[in-house]
């Protein structure tokens, strides 16, 4: 059943026409991952390689983010990854808020279906669209990485766990240590969490 809905989810997106963006696109970009899943990863949204092949985190920051989970001892297949954005704003601009607006439900209804007991957005823009779901002030992403936030999902506790976006390695390198000890620390979190 739960498959199924996230089957049904998954047309609803690639079909979506809800924002301008639709226009754009060679392909949308649901996400993808275990159903249900402990642990959603979520980005801001889609760039030239997600765009083209139609799946998350596919070109260079999809590289550093496995190098990552595989630090925190986890495989692509373990996690969902998604982002906050189905489809690629062009040229990589910042999302507008109406795209947000148009496109946030996704995630929310993602977010039902797949069940997380750890929600990881990553980077600034995805820390404050997520936390501000879950009403935890949003600060600095500098002052934010790192911690974990507890939170009620209408499915019950989670914790959100915002970490810099795995792309700020290749235009701030000294951040990586920062990088890397986060996904130490959430190592930490799942396996002190039940439910594994
Ligand atoms: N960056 C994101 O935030 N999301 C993707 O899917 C790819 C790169």
């Amino acid at each position: 059943m739960i498959e199924e809905n996230a089957c049904l989810l998954e047309q609803e997106i690639l079909a979506c026409t809800r924002c301008r963006l639709a226009s754009g696109r060679l392909h949308a970009v649901p996400g993808e991952g275990p159903v249900p899943s402990r642990i959603i990863m979520v980005g801001e949204a889609p760039g030239e390689q997600e765009d083209r092949t139609g799946r998350p985190f596919a070109g260079r920051a999809g590289t550093i983010l496995n190098n990552l989970l595989a630090s925190a001892g986890l495989s692509r297949n373990d996690v969902f990854i998604t982002s906050v954005l189905k489809c690629r704003p062009p040229g990589n601009r910042d999302p507008k808020a109406d795209e947000i607006t148009a496109c946030k439900p996704y995630l929310d209804r993602q977010i039902v279906l797949l069940r997380p007991s750890v929600i990881v957005p990553m980077g600034r823009f995805s820390a404050s669209v997520v936390m501000g779901q879950f009403g935890i002030p949003v600060g600095k992403i500098s002052g934010i990485h790192g911690r974990a936030f507890p939170a009620d999902a209408p499915h019950g506790p989670v914790i959100i766990f915002p970490v810099y976006h795995p792309a700020v390695v290749t235009h701030n390198p000294p951040l990586r240590e920062e990088l890397a000890a986060d996904f130490r620390c959430l190592k930490e979190i799942l396996a002190g969490s039940s439910g594994a």
